[in-house]
């Protein structure tokens, strides 16, 4: 697990790097840069996988459809979008909201292992199959991994659906997610890794 500080003293000068990349072909056709959002001190982080339209406008993640119900998730467990850390697989908006590619991935991978180092959250909440398998290095699809407490270095990771199949999946679907974050919830209240 590559998760760590990696060349950056502090996560403003991440962010800062961040902001001015171009080391994958997304900065040319990006408007801005998301890098993430939230408190830098969460116990609760979650990674999403890529920035969509309204995301690329605004400069922060998950403020579209999709975010307004990951907001309403958040608070259903009593919790708040600022209580928490939000950032995405890769940084840039890929066009068309094509499924980011190998290489953005790679190239994106030392800000997002270097955020989860600095924010160092006792729980990691996935959204969606990119997020999963990249931290949790597997090929194993969503639908089998999510809701599950796996172990992810000092902390837990809680894979769960992403919340635009959410809104594509209906009802079970976010029955399913409701309860994925209720065993986050759970992970975070208890303070421990198991
Ligand atoms: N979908 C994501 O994965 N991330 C965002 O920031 C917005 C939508």
């Amino acid at each position: 697990m590559a998760t760590g500080p990696g060349p950056w003293g502090s996560l403003a000068a991440v962010r800062t790097d961040a902001l001015a990349c171009t080391r994958c072909p997304l900065a040319s056709t990006r408007t801005q840069v998301v890098f993430g959002a939230g408190d830098p001190d969460a116990g609760l982080m979650f990674v999403g996988e890529g920035p969509g339209a309204d995301e690329d406008r605004r400069g922060e993640p998950f403020v579209g459809r999709a975010g307004q119900l990951l907001t309403r998730l958040i608070e259903g467990i009593g919790l708040t979008r600022d209580d928490v850390y939000i950032a995405n697989v890769v940084k840039c908006r890929p066009p068309g909201n094509r499924d980011p590619q190998p290489q953005e991935i790679a190239e994106c991978r030392p800000y997002l292992d270097a955020q989860l180092g600095f924010v160092a959250p006792r729980v990691v909440v996935t959204l969606g199959n990119f997020a999963t398998k990249l931290l949790l290095d597997t090929k194993v699809g969503i639908t089998r991994l999510r809701g599950q407490e796996h172990p992810y270095g000092d902390a837990v990771l809680v894979p769960t659906l992403h919340p635009a199949a959410v809104l594509r999946g209906g009802g079970v679907a976010l029955a399913q997610t409701r309860a994925d974050f209720v065993v986050a919830k759970r992970v975070l209240a208890r303070g421990a890794t198991s």
